[in-house]
Protein backbone atom coordinates (compact mmCIF):
# COMPACT_ATOMS: atom_id res chain seq x y z
CA UNK A 1 0.00 0.00 0.00
CA UNK A 2 1.46 3.37 -1.02
CA UNK A 3 1.97 5.96 1.47
CA UNK A 4 -0.31 8.08 0.13
CA UNK A 5 0.58 10.94 3.14
CA UNK A 6 4.61 11.35 2.28
CA UNK A 7 3.54 10.64 -2.12
CA UNK A 8 6.21 12.88 -3.62
CA UNK A 9 5.39 16.22 -5.35
CA UNK A 10 5.08 15.55 -9.02
CA UNK A 11 7.62 17.87 -10.02
CA UNK A 12 10.00 15.08 -8.64
CA UNK A 13 9.39 12.37 -11.30
CA UNK A 14 11.69 13.44 -13.85
CA UNK A 15 14.10 14.06 -11.03
CA UNK A 16 16.15 10.95 -9.05
CA UNK A 17 19.09 10.22 -7.66
CA UNK A 18 22.04 11.59 -9.74
CA UNK A 19 24.35 8.60 -11.49
CA UNK A 20 27.17 9.94 -9.78
CA UNK A 21 25.85 9.14 -6.54
CA UNK A 22 24.53 6.13 -7.49
CA UNK A 23 28.09 5.02 -9.15
CA UNK A 24 29.60 6.32 -5.67
CA UNK A 25 27.03 4.16 -3.85
CA UNK A 26 27.60 0.39 -6.18
CA UNK A 27 31.72 1.01 -5.49
CA UNK A 28 31.62 1.72 -1.71
CA UNK A 29 29.06 -1.59 -1.76
CA UNK A 30 31.64 -3.15 -3.20
CA UNK A 31 34.39 -2.06 -0.78
CA UNK A 32 32.04 -2.85 1.69
CA UNK A 33 31.60 -6.40 0.72
CA UNK A 34 36.16 -6.69 0.90
CA UNK A 35 36.56 -5.82 -2.87
CA UNK A 36 39.68 -3.44 -3.24
CA UNK A 37 37.62 -0.83 -5.32
CA UNK A 38 39.29 2.31 -6.94
CA UNK A 39 36.63 5.02 -6.96
CA UNK A 40 37.31 7.73 -9.79
CA UNK A 41 33.81 9.08 -9.81
CA UNK A 42 33.73 12.41 -7.82
CA UNK A 43 34.81 15.66 -8.90
CA UNK A 44 36.65 16.61 -5.45
CA UNK A 45 40.22 17.69 -5.45
CA UNK A 46 42.19 15.91 -2.95
CA UNK A 47 44.24 18.34 -1.67
CA UNK A 48 43.37 19.64 1.75
CA UNK A 49 42.23 22.94 2.35
CA UNK A 50 45.12 25.52 2.82
CA UNK A 51 45.76 25.87 6.61
CA UNK A 52 45.79 29.54 6.03
CA UNK A 53 41.69 29.30 5.23
CA UNK A 54 41.23 26.84 8.45
CA UNK A 55 43.28 29.25 10.62
CA UNK A 56 41.27 32.34 9.50
CA UNK A 57 38.09 29.87 10.05
CA UNK A 58 39.07 29.49 13.36
CA UNK A 59 39.97 32.62 14.34
CA UNK A 60 36.91 34.00 12.85
CA UNK A 61 35.08 31.24 15.52
CA UNK A 62 36.83 32.09 18.12
CA UNK A 63 35.73 35.53 17.96
CA UNK A 64 32.46 35.56 18.13
CA UNK A 65 31.87 35.33 14.52
CA UNK A 66 29.07 32.49 14.46
CA UNK A 67 25.77 34.74 14.29
CA UNK A 68 23.44 34.91 11.11
CA UNK A 69 25.04 36.75 8.32
CA UNK A 70 23.34 39.47 5.84
CA UNK A 71 21.52 36.90 3.65
CA UNK A 72 23.70 37.85 0.61
CA UNK A 73 26.56 37.33 2.24
CA UNK A 74 29.05 39.77 4.37
CA UNK A 75 30.14 42.80 3.14
CA UNK A 76 33.81 41.74 3.19
CA UNK A 77 33.46 38.95 1.50
CA UNK A 78 31.42 40.24 -1.47
CA UNK A 79 34.24 43.13 -1.27
CA UNK A 80 36.79 40.55 -1.42
CA UNK A 81 34.95 38.26 -4.27
CA UNK A 82 34.81 42.11 -5.75
CA UNK A 83 38.65 42.55 -5.67
CA UNK A 84 39.29 38.99 -6.53
CA UNK A 85 37.24 39.38 -9.85
CA UNK A 86 39.01 42.82 -10.61
CA UNK A 87 42.64 41.14 -10.26
CA UNK A 88 41.48 37.67 -11.89
CA UNK A 89 39.49 38.80 -14.42
CA UNK A 90 39.40 42.35 -15.18
CA UNK A 91 35.85 43.47 -14.26
CA UNK A 92 34.70 45.57 -11.45
CA UNK A 93 31.61 44.50 -9.49
CA UNK A 94 29.73 45.91 -6.61
CA UNK A 95 28.64 44.53 -3.10
CA UNK A 96 25.13 44.87 -4.53
CA UNK A 97 25.68 42.98 -7.80
CA UNK A 98 27.36 39.74 -5.61
CA UNK A 99 25.32 36.98 -3.55
CA UNK A 100 26.99 34.54 -1.92
CA UNK A 101 25.50 31.34 -1.29
CA UNK A 102 25.63 27.63 0.41
CA UNK A 103 28.24 26.54 -2.58
CA UNK A 104 27.97 26.79 -6.45
CA UNK A 105 25.28 24.84 -6.88
CA UNK A 106 22.44 26.89 -4.77
CA UNK A 107 23.67 30.16 -7.13
CA UNK A 108 22.58 28.49 -9.87
CA UNK A 109 19.41 26.95 -8.44
CA UNK A 110 18.44 30.00 -6.47
CA UNK A 111 18.87 32.05 -9.84
CA UNK A 112 16.23 29.31 -12.13
CA UNK A 113 14.38 29.41 -8.92
CA UNK A 114 13.71 33.44 -9.21
CA UNK A 115 13.45 33.16 -13.18
CA UNK A 116 11.82 30.34 -14.99
CA UNK A 117 8.55 30.57 -14.94
CA UNK A 118 6.44 27.00 -15.99
CA UNK A 119 7.78 25.95 -19.78
CA UNK A 120 10.58 28.58 -19.97
CA UNK A 121 13.35 26.95 -21.55
CA UNK A 122 17.08 26.74 -20.61
CA UNK A 123 19.66 26.07 -23.11
CA UNK A 124 22.29 23.53 -21.49
CA UNK A 125 25.33 21.76 -24.14
CA UNK A 126 25.63 18.32 -23.94
CA UNK A 127 27.73 16.97 -21.73
CA UNK A 128 26.88 18.73 -18.88
CA UNK A 129 27.22 18.65 -15.09
CA UNK A 130 23.81 16.49 -14.41
CA UNK A 131 22.69 18.84 -11.76
CA UNK A 132 21.65 21.51 -14.36
CA UNK A 133 19.16 19.87 -16.08
CA UNK A 134 17.64 18.30 -12.78
CA UNK A 135 17.96 21.80 -11.14
CA UNK A 136 15.93 23.55 -14.48
CA UNK A 137 13.24 20.42 -14.13
CA UNK A 138 12.84 21.03 -10.07
CA UNK A 139 12.16 25.47 -11.05
CA UNK A 140 9.68 24.13 -13.74
CA UNK A 141 11.47 25.12 -16.37
CA UNK A 142 12.69 22.65 -19.90
CA UNK A 143 15.73 22.19 -20.00
CA UNK A 144 16.72 21.84 -23.81
CA UNK A 145 19.86 20.02 -24.45
CA UNK A 146 22.33 21.21 -27.45
CA UNK A 147 24.39 18.63 -28.39
CA UNK A 148 28.36 18.71 -29.02
CA UNK A 149 30.47 16.29 -30.78
CA UNK A 150 33.53 15.16 -29.40
CA UNK A 151 35.67 15.85 -32.53
CA UNK A 152 35.17 19.56 -32.37
CA UNK A 153 36.13 19.64 -28.60
CA UNK A 154 32.65 19.70 -26.81
CA UNK A 155 32.55 23.38 -28.03
CA UNK A 156 28.51 24.91 -28.48
CA UNK A 157 29.06 26.59 -31.94
CA UNK A 158 27.16 29.47 -32.43
CA UNK A 159 25.09 27.91 -35.24
CA UNK A 160 23.93 25.25 -32.76
CA UNK A 161 23.08 28.17 -30.50
CA UNK A 162 21.23 30.01 -33.14
CA UNK A 163 19.10 27.19 -33.90
CA UNK A 164 17.96 26.20 -30.44
CA UNK A 165 16.82 29.58 -28.94
CA UNK A 166 13.04 30.18 -29.24
CA UNK A 167 10.67 32.78 -27.70
CA UNK A 168 10.93 30.62 -24.52
CA UNK A 169 14.80 30.90 -24.06
CA UNK A 170 15.36 32.41 -20.99
CA UNK A 171 18.91 31.20 -19.95
CA UNK A 172 22.05 30.00 -22.31
CA UNK A 173 24.40 27.76 -19.58
CA UNK A 174 27.82 28.03 -20.32
CA UNK A 175 30.44 26.00 -18.32
CA UNK A 176 34.29 27.09 -19.15
CA UNK A 177 35.99 24.88 -18.15
CA UNK A 178 33.38 22.40 -18.03
CA UNK A 179 32.59 19.20 -16.74
CA UNK A 180 32.37 15.86 -17.40
CA UNK A 181 34.54 17.08 -20.85
CA UNK A 182 37.06 19.51 -19.93
CA UNK A 183 36.30 21.18 -22.55
CA UNK A 184 37.35 25.15 -22.47
CA UNK A 185 35.41 27.94 -24.62
CA UNK A 186 38.67 30.47 -25.72
CA UNK A 187 37.27 33.80 -25.47
CA UNK A 188 36.54 33.75 -29.54
CA UNK A 189 34.47 31.03 -29.01
CA UNK A 190 32.61 33.17 -26.56
CA UNK A 191 32.62 36.00 -28.78
CA UNK A 192 31.11 34.10 -31.17
CA UNK A 193 28.06 32.94 -28.98
CA UNK A 194 27.75 36.52 -27.52
CA UNK A 195 27.21 37.53 -31.22
CA UNK A 196 23.95 35.35 -31.43
CA UNK A 197 22.97 36.06 -28.15
CA UNK A 198 22.97 39.83 -29.15
CA UNK A 199 20.13 39.13 -31.41
CA UNK A 200 17.98 37.57 -28.70
CA UNK A 201 17.44 40.14 -25.98
CA UNK A 202 15.02 37.43 -23.72
CA UNK A 203 17.97 35.47 -23.55
CA UNK A 204 20.03 35.45 -20.40
CA UNK A 205 23.52 33.41 -19.92
CA UNK A 206 24.83 31.74 -16.86
CA UNK A 207 28.15 31.31 -17.11
CA UNK A 208 29.44 28.69 -14.52
CA UNK A 209 33.29 29.31 -14.27
CA UNK A 210 34.18 27.33 -11.02
CA UNK A 211 37.02 25.50 -12.70
CA UNK A 212 38.88 29.37 -13.99
CA UNK A 213 41.57 28.42 -11.47
CA UNK A 214 42.32 24.49 -12.90
CA UNK A 215 42.68 25.42 -16.48
CA UNK A 216 45.53 24.49 -18.30
CA UNK A 217 44.92 27.43 -21.44
CA UNK A 218 43.98 30.68 -20.63
CA UNK A 219 41.02 31.42 -19.12
CA UNK A 220 37.82 33.53 -20.12
CA UNK A 221 35.16 34.43 -18.70
CA UNK A 222 32.07 35.87 -20.05
CA UNK A 223 32.02 38.87 -18.46
CA UNK A 224 34.98 40.24 -19.82
CA UNK A 225 34.64 38.81 -23.03
CA UNK A 226 30.70 40.05 -23.49
CA UNK A 227 30.90 43.22 -21.26
CA UNK A 228 27.80 44.72 -23.24
CA UNK A 229 25.74 41.75 -22.09
CA UNK A 230 26.64 42.38 -18.43
CA UNK A 231 23.05 42.92 -17.29
CA UNK A 232 21.73 39.95 -18.65
CA UNK A 233 24.80 38.00 -17.24
CA UNK A 234 25.36 35.69 -14.24
CA UNK A 235 28.69 34.65 -13.30
CA UNK A 236 29.09 32.04 -10.85
CA UNK A 237 31.99 31.33 -9.17
CA UNK A 238 33.04 29.75 -5.60
CA UNK A 239 36.11 27.95 -3.27
CA UNK A 240 34.99 24.45 -3.93
CA UNK A 241 37.49 23.50 -6.71
CA UNK A 242 40.29 25.97 -6.49
CA UNK A 243 40.82 25.89 -2.93
CA UNK A 244 39.44 22.32 -1.71
CA UNK A 245 36.60 23.67 0.18
CA UNK A 246 33.97 21.47 -1.15
CA UNK A 247 32.64 20.61 2.22
CA UNK A 248 32.64 24.21 3.38
CA UNK A 249 29.64 24.96 0.92
CA UNK A 250 30.41 28.23 -0.25
CA UNK A 251 30.09 29.58 -3.58
CA UNK A 252 28.87 33.24 -5.53
CA UNK A 253 27.08 35.01 -8.13
CA UNK A 254 28.04 37.97 -9.75
CA UNK A 255 25.20 39.30 -11.99
CA UNK A 256 22.76 42.71 -12.16
CA UNK A 257 21.77 44.16 -9.27
CA UNK A 258 17.92 43.42 -9.40
CA UNK A 259 18.31 39.63 -10.48
CA UNK A 260 20.68 39.20 -7.62
CA UNK A 261 18.46 40.76 -5.21
CA UNK A 262 15.82 38.55 -5.98
CA UNK A 263 18.34 35.73 -5.82
CA UNK A 264 18.73 37.05 -2.05
CA UNK A 265 14.69 36.51 -1.68
CA UNK A 266 14.94 32.79 -2.57
CA UNK A 267 17.59 32.34 -0.25
CA UNK A 268 16.35 34.50 2.66
CA UNK A 269 13.24 32.01 2.84
CA UNK A 270 15.41 28.65 2.41
CA UNK A 271 18.81 28.68 3.93
CA UNK A 272 19.32 32.58 5.05
CA UNK A 273 22.51 32.54 3.81
CA UNK A 274 26.16 30.96 3.70
CA UNK A 275 27.80 29.63 6.99
CA UNK A 276 29.43 32.54 8.30
CA UNK A 277 32.69 30.52 9.45
CA UNK A 278 32.77 29.59 5.93
CA UNK A 279 32.60 32.95 4.58
CA UNK A 280 35.81 34.27 6.79
CA UNK A 281 37.47 31.31 5.52
CA UNK A 282 36.55 32.60 2.13
CA UNK A 283 38.08 35.81 2.53
CA UNK A 284 41.47 34.20 3.20
CA UNK A 285 41.02 31.65 0.28
CA UNK A 286 40.68 34.66 -1.93
CA UNK A 287 42.58 37.36 -0.53
CA UNK A 288 45.61 35.14 1.52
CA UNK A 289 48.24 33.49 -0.27
CA UNK A 290 47.77 32.35 -4.07
CA UNK A 291 51.01 30.16 -4.19
CA UNK A 292 49.33 27.23 -3.94
CA UNK A 293 46.89 27.32 -6.72
CA UNK A 294 49.52 27.11 -9.88
CA UNK A 295 51.62 24.03 -7.98
CA UNK A 296 48.55 21.66 -7.22
CA UNK A 297 46.82 23.06 -11.06
CA UNK A 298 50.40 21.46 -12.39
CA UNK A 299 49.87 18.44 -10.71
CA UNK A 300 46.33 18.02 -11.70
CA UNK A 301 48.30 18.31 -15.33
CA UNK A 302 50.14 15.50 -14.86
CA UNK A 303 47.64 13.46 -13.47
CA UNK A 304 45.52 14.03 -16.86
CA UNK A 305 48.43 13.26 -18.97
CA UNK A 306 48.93 10.46 -17.12
CA UNK A 307 46.03 8.84 -17.33
CA UNK A 308 44.71 10.25 -21.14
CA UNK A 309 47.70 8.41 -22.34
CA UNK A 310 47.19 5.20 -20.97
CA UNK A 311 43.42 5.63 -21.84
CA UNK A 312 44.11 6.31 -25.48
CA UNK A 313 47.28 3.53 -25.11
CA UNK A 314 44.41 0.54 -25.16
CA UNK A 315 43.07 1.20 -28.91
CA UNK A 316 39.96 0.64 -27.66
CA UNK A 317 39.05 4.21 -25.42
CA UNK A 318 39.44 7.60 -27.29
CA UNK A 319 40.34 10.62 -24.73
CA UNK A 320 41.21 13.72 -26.08
CA UNK A 321 43.52 15.51 -23.87
CA UNK A 322 40.90 18.59 -22.26
CA UNK A 323 42.29 21.55 -21.60
CA UNK A 324 40.84 21.83 -17.97
CA UNK A 325 38.40 21.29 -14.59
CA UNK A 326 40.07 17.04 -13.74
CA UNK A 327 37.80 14.84 -16.07
CA UNK A 328 38.36 13.35 -18.84
CA UNK A 329 35.51 12.07 -20.61
CA UNK A 330 36.51 8.99 -23.00
CA UNK A 331 34.97 7.23 -25.94
CA UNK A 332 33.79 4.07 -25.18
CA UNK A 333 31.93 3.38 -27.73
CA UNK A 334 34.27 1.05 -29.93
CA UNK A 335 34.02 -1.73 -26.80
CA UNK A 336 29.62 -1.72 -27.69
CA UNK A 337 29.08 -5.21 -28.72
CA UNK A 338 32.14 -6.87 -27.17
CA UNK A 339 31.82 -9.36 -24.67
CA UNK A 340 33.67 -9.51 -21.60
CA UNK A 341 35.56 -12.83 -19.94
CA UNK A 342 32.39 -13.31 -18.11
CA UNK A 343 30.67 -13.64 -20.89
CA UNK A 344 28.55 -10.30 -20.61
CA UNK A 345 27.78 -8.36 -23.85
CA UNK A 346 28.62 -4.68 -23.71
CA UNK A 347 25.05 -2.59 -24.99
CA UNK A 348 26.24 0.67 -23.90
CA UNK A 349 28.32 3.10 -21.73
CA UNK A 350 26.29 1.86 -18.83
CA UNK A 351 26.88 -1.08 -19.09
CA UNK A 352 30.56 -0.37 -20.11
CA UNK A 353 30.63 0.74 -16.75
CA UNK A 354 29.61 -1.36 -14.90
CA UNK A 355 31.24 -4.13 -16.42
CA UNK A 356 34.69 -2.11 -15.69
CA UNK A 357 33.46 -2.13 -11.74
CA UNK A 358 32.39 -5.61 -11.85
CA UNK A 359 35.52 -7.40 -13.28
CA UNK A 360 38.19 -4.71 -12.14
CA UNK A 361 37.06 -2.37 -9.58
CA UNK A 362 37.00 0.83 -11.14
CA UNK A 363 34.25 2.93 -10.71
CA UNK A 364 33.56 5.43 -13.24
CA UNK A 365 30.69 7.62 -14.59
CA UNK A 366 28.54 6.89 -17.62
CA UNK A 367 28.15 9.44 -20.35
CA UNK A 368 24.50 9.22 -20.31
CA UNK A 369 24.12 10.85 -17.04
CA UNK A 370 25.64 13.85 -18.81
CA UNK A 371 23.53 13.91 -21.77
CA UNK A 372 25.75 13.03 -23.97
CA UNK A 373 25.67 8.64 -24.31
CA UNK A 374 29.02 6.56 -25.62
CA UNK A 375 31.66 8.36 -23.36
CA UNK A 376 32.36 7.52 -19.51
CA UNK A 377 33.55 10.39 -17.06
CA UNK A 378 36.87 9.70 -15.12
CA UNK A 379 37.76 12.00 -12.27
CA UNK A 380 41.76 12.14 -11.98
CA UNK A 381 41.69 14.51 -8.73
CA UNK A 382 43.27 11.81 -6.96
CA UNK A 383 46.31 10.30 -6.11
CA UNK A 384 49.45 9.49 -8.57
CA UNK A 385 49.34 6.14 -7.10
CA UNK A 386 45.62 5.17 -7.22
CA UNK A 387 44.93 7.17 -10.71
CA UNK A 388 48.19 4.54 -12.34
CA UNK A 389 46.95 1.25 -10.69
CA UNK A 390 43.39 2.34 -12.14
CA UNK A 391 44.60 3.04 -15.82
CA UNK A 392 46.32 -0.69 -15.88
CA UNK A 393 42.80 -2.01 -14.24
CA UNK A 394 41.12 -0.10 -17.05
CA UNK A 395 43.94 -1.01 -19.55
CA UNK A 396 43.00 -4.75 -18.56
CA UNK A 397 39.70 -4.65 -18.60
CA UNK A 398 39.66 -3.21 -22.24
CA UNK A 399 42.13 -5.46 -23.66
CA UNK A 400 39.54 -8.76 -22.20
CA UNK A 401 37.06 -7.57 -24.50
CA UNK A 402 36.36 -10.15 -27.38
C1 LIG B 1 30.35 22.58 -13.09
C2 LIG B 1 30.07 22.60 -11.64
N1 LIG B 1 29.41 23.64 -11.11
C3 LIG B 1 29.12 23.68 -9.80
C4 LIG B 1 29.51 22.67 -8.96
C5 LIG B 1 29.12 22.75 -7.51
O1 LIG B 1 29.97 23.52 -6.78
P1 LIG B 1 29.74 23.69 -5.20
O2 LIG B 1 30.36 22.49 -4.55
O3 LIG B 1 30.44 24.96 -4.85
O4 LIG B 1 28.29 23.74 -4.96
C6 LIG B 1 30.19 21.58 -9.46
C7 LIG B 1 30.57 20.45 -8.57
O5 LIG B 1 30.86 19.35 -8.96
C8 LIG B 1 30.49 21.54 -10.84
O6 LIG B 1 31.16 20.52 -11.38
Amino acid sequence: MPNLALRPARRMASVGLSEIVRVSEAAAALKAAGRDVISLGTGEPDFPTPPHVIEAAHAAALSGDTKYTATQGTLALRRAIATACQRDNGYTATPGEIIVSTGAKQVIFNAFFATLDEGDEVLIPAPYWTSYSDMVTICGGVAKIIPTSGADGFRLRPAALAAAISPRTRWLLLNSPGNPSGAVLSADDQAALAEVLRAHPQVAVLSDEIYQHICYVPFASFRTVAPDLADRTLIVNGVSKFASMTGWRLGWGIGPAPLIKTMAEVQGQVTSGASSISQAAAIAALLGPQDYIAPRRDAFRKRRELVAKALNATGRLTCPLPDGAFYLYADCSPCFGMTTRGGKQIADDAGFCAELLAQEGVAVVPGRAFGLPGYFRLSYAYDEASLTRASAAIARYCASLT
